[in-house]
């Protein structure tokens, strides 16, 4: 079957081997295998018992990065939003030759009366994942289906497993302005970006379609690298948590920090601005170097 499923998550086979994973709880995709090896971070420490975000994946960023700021009406919710905390359905499959496809979605009748009534939108999340031998996209569709306009951020917050963090060099960035959320200041990237302690930042309207994550070690082993090639997107996150966060985050294990990279592709920077009926697509695909 190309797409099989259990209670809490559906499985993507591909005939060439590749697969994924993908948990209802947040449609949060947790495994990405393509050549026999997994491309996609998920701490040992990860909760799976839909009680908090699943710590590594894909978690899905909606509708507000971060914390939203007072006196925007995303607030009070929670860091990151409901989206990723939330139970999804999954819609549907199919396949042909090429791409195995699985559907999931998420309306505002779907989350808890909570989270309704602080954000109080009529909304319609799609989220589709196609699967081929050597690539996987994860597509976003935001539809306003209420009557009333809403303000959202979205982020395809991925967790890439890395051989190690001190060689991995990310490419595309030169150039761009960030906001860098451990300074607290704005710089321009020169050069590629690299991991040589906490790393927190957004740049924000990334030019280049195409970012390179190259692994920098053991090419033999591990191959190159991934490439992130987003559509619709302006975003661009890179995060890695180092010493201190890593010890302070109860579902991530200390000495992870050396095997992860957060690329997250998005709109983080503004909010985009839907009007009644209005819908929005955004996303990535990723394949190897
Ligand atoms: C990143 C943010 O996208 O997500 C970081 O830029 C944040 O500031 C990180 O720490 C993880 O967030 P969370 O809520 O999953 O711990």
């Amino acid at each position: 079957m190309p797409v099989s499923h259990q209670s809490n998550k559906a499985t993507l086979s591909h005939p060439s081997g590749a697969s994924a994973e993908v948990y209802l709880f947040g449609a949060t995709l947790t495994s990405w295998k393509v050549s026999n090896k997994e491309r996609i971070f998920l701490s040992a420490e990860a909760v799976l018992d839909e009680s908090k975000a699943i710590r590594g994946g894909i978690p899905l960023v909606f509708p507000v990065f971060g914390k939203g700021k007072a006196p925007h009406i995303t607030a009070s919710l929670p860091q990151h939003g409901f989206a990723r905390i939330s139970r999804w359905k999954f819609v549907n499959s199919s396949d042909d030759d090429q791409t195995v496809t699985a559907q999931f979605g998420l309306d505002h009748s779907m989350i808890s009366d909570e989270h309704r009534s602080l954000w109080p939108f009529d909304f319609s999340l799609i989220y589709t994942i196609k699967l081929t031998a050597d690539t996987i996209e994860t597509h976003l569709k935001v539809h306003n289906v209420g009557d009333k306009p809403f303000d959202f951020n979205t982020l395809l917050h991925t967790y890439f497993l890395i051989p190690d963090e001190s060689k991995v060099r990310v490419i595309g960035l030169n150039g761009v302005d960030y906001a860098d959320k451990v300074l607290q200041q704005s710089s321009r990237q020169d050069g590629e970006a690299v991991i040589r302690g906490e790393v927190d930042r957004v740049y924000a309207n990334v030019k280049s379609t195409d970012i390179d994550i190259h692994y920098g070690a053991d090419e033999q082993q591990n191959g190159r690298g991934i490439k992130l090639s987003k559509n619709g997107l302006n975003d661009i996150v890179v995060w890695n948590p180092w010493i201190e966060k890593s010890a302070g985050m109860a579902d991530f294990g200390d000495e992870e920090y050396h095997r992860m990279i957060c690329v997250e592709a998005g709109q983080v920077a503004e909010f985009i601005a839907l009007a009644s009926g209005d819908s929005w697509e955004g996303s990535q695909v990723l394949s190897l170097l």
